[in-house]
């Protein structure tokens, strides 16, 4: 682990701006990458496009950074259409030591994870209010198809959770995919791929915000100190 000092970094805000920053070391020109959502990535994407580093195009993780990429000019590419992409870069909700991270605060949980799964590394990058010594704090956002949701609240309540329709202007926020969303909060997740696969195998779960088969390789991490290099071990 390494850490670059930066002066007087305070609010959340730079946090985020800082490590959003940090990404372009893992850019070449002329790649095609990958792309998270949320506002950590909204400050990659401005800080790629003020660098003027051209690339050939990114697969995005959702319509959102879609949209801010085309107004960058930056090319979205459809990931069928190209390889194994070199390099994935999102941010996360929670991540811990061990790489493993909850991420769907921003809905994308799926498309996220279909784009870390094309690439041969994940970069996290995150503000220190993201790690954590153990994931669960933040309620874990899992994609249902709406026909299965009073059934999947069940079984989170077998397991301790209290699973919530995510609403977006009193109704049911309907993500990219034309899917809801359920946040559970109250769950121990002690072993994050095992809990992964049991989650994923529920009937009418399309995914579940638990990246543990999908984990980082690196987290760039901001603190006020500077931005933290956390390399974590293959799994
Ligand atoms: C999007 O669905 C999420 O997985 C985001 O990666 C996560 O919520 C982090 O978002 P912020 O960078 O906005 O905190």
């Amino acid at each position: 682990m390494s850490t670059v000092p930066h002066p007087s970094v305070s609010t959340q805000d730079q946090l985020k701006a800082l490590a959003g920053r940090a990404a372009l070391d893992y850019v070449e020109p002329g790649q095609v990458i990958g792309i998270g959502t949320g506002s950590t990535v909204n400050c990659f994407i401005d800080a790629l496009a003020a660098s003027g580093m051209a690339i050939a195009g990114a697969v995005s993780s959702s319509e959102a950074t879609s949209q801010r990429l085309r107004a960058h000019g930056i090319a979205v590419l459809d990931a069928n259409d190209v390889g194994e992409l070199s390099v994935y870069i999102d941010g996360a909700d929670e991540i811990e030591p061990g790489g493993c991270m909850i991420k769907g605060g921003g809905a994308a949980l799926t498309r996220e994870k279909i784009v870390a799964a094309q690439a041969r590394r994940f970069v996290c990058i995150a503000d220190e209010s993201k790690w954590v010594a153990r994931l669960g704090r933040f309620p874990l956002p899992v994609e249902v198809i709406p026909m299965a949701t009073q059934r999947l609240i069940r079984q989170f309540a077998a397991l301790g959770g209290t699973a919530r329709v995510r609403l977006r202007d009193g109704a049911p926020l309907v993500t990219d995919n034309g899917q809801h969303i359920l946040d559970v909060s109250g769950l121990s997740i002690d072993d994050p791929l095992a809990f992964e696969s049991m989650v994923n195998n529920w009937p009418g779960v399309v995914t579940v915000g638990v990246f543990a088969h999908q984990r980082a390789h690196v987290c760039l991490l901001s603190t006020s100190q500077g931005v933290r290099t956390v390399v974590f071990q293959p799994g």
